[in-house]
């Protein structure tokens, strides 16, 4: 079987064959704002969306597993997602998507599925003796955000920023949240419901919108940038790109007519900004647009 399609059938193996729903990152939802860029950011790429004074953004908060109705208070909810499309004009867009650890759990396609067969055999344990790169994904302290705006979300792959000089630079992602990173407290987490994240958003919109500055860390001379398991060391210089803000759920009238049909897309599409070597990124590149493609097959029309 084709890599990409290992990946998702191991995934549907480990949290369900649900044909309408994500396999990775199942549970989750839409919301609407807008990004506005730095002036600094047109200096490092030429992507539209870093010198367009401001791009529409559709966003989507999500959690870990391809259960649909995983509670928010379960461990395994644990890492969330942030994945933003820039709807840059007709038929233009570029997207990146993150999640809140820093850490992955295998540096090639071939190692995530390995990685992921041993979780669905209950081996994960033996396995993580002879691949001691899985470890810092699998003890990583995963907190729960006080909501979804008060956590940092992180790329893991590389990609190439190449600006209207022609230099190219590569860099790593982090949204981080203008709020702060504020975590519940193990009393506030027992005191929450199943739904708590998704429950309490609009009352956070009511208060305000949710922003996340885009921040690019830029590799160093020598660093790695086709294997997500070398972490940059954090002295690298951070630059900021620009501001995400997100003021709503998003209506259902504006998403297009089968509501979970939005389908991100890992590659960034657009000039300006280009995939790393990373091997994770290239099983992505594959996964998303298959994954997504058995998806809207699947989903009824609203
Ligand atoms: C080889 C490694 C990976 C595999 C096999 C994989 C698999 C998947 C699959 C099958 C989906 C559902 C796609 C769809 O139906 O639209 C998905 C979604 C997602 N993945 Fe991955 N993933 C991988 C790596 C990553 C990494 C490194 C990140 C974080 C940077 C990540 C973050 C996400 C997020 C946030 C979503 C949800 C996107 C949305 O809201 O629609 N994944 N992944």
């Amino acid at each position: 079987m084709p890599l990409h399609l290992d990946l998702i059938s191991t995934l549907k193996d480990m949290f369900g064959r649900i044909d309408n729903a994500r396999p990775s990152h199942a549970r989750g939802v839409f919301v609407t704002g807008s990004f506005t860029p730095t002036d600094e950011a047109k200096e490092w790429s030429i992507a539209p969306h870093f010198s367009s004074p401001s791009t529409p953004v559709i966003a989507r908060f999500s959690l870990f597993t391809g259960i649909p109705n995983i509670p928010a208070t379960d461990p395994n909810a644990n890492p969330h997602g942030l994945a933003v499309r820039f709807l840059i004009g007709d038929d233009v867009k570029t997207d990146i998507i993150c999640q809140s650890s820093t850490v992955f759990p295998a540096n090639t396609g071939e190692g995530v599925l390995a990685f992921f067969s041993n979780y669905r055999d209950g081996t994960v344990e033996e396995y993580a003796k002879d691949h001691p790169e899985a470890l810092p994904f699998m003890q990583e302290d995963r907190k729960f955000p006080k909501n979804f705006g008060t956590q940092s979300f992180y790329s893991i792959n590389a990609f190439k920023f190449i600006n209207a000089a022609g230099k190219s630079v590569f860099i790593r992602y982090r949204w981080v949240p203008l709020s702060g990173r504020q975590f519940l407290t193990q009393s506030e987490l027992e005191a929450k419901g199943p739904n708590f994240l998704f429950d309490e958003l609009p009352g956070v919109f009511a208060q305000g919108p949710i922003s996340f500055k885009l921040v690019a860390q830029v590799a160093g001379e020598g660093d790695i940038t086709d294997n997500c398991n070398e972490i940059w060391p954090e002295d690298r210089q951070l630059v900021e790109l620009g501001m995400l803000t997100l003021t709503k759920v998003t209506d259902k009238e504006a998403l297009p007519p089968q509501k979970n049909s939005i389908v991100y897309n890992a590659m960034p599409g657009v000039p300006g900004i280009e995939p790393s070597d990373d091997p994770v990124l290239a099983a992505r590149a594959r996964v998303y647009p298959t994954s997504g493609e058995t998806r809207r097959a699947a989903e009824p029309e609203n």
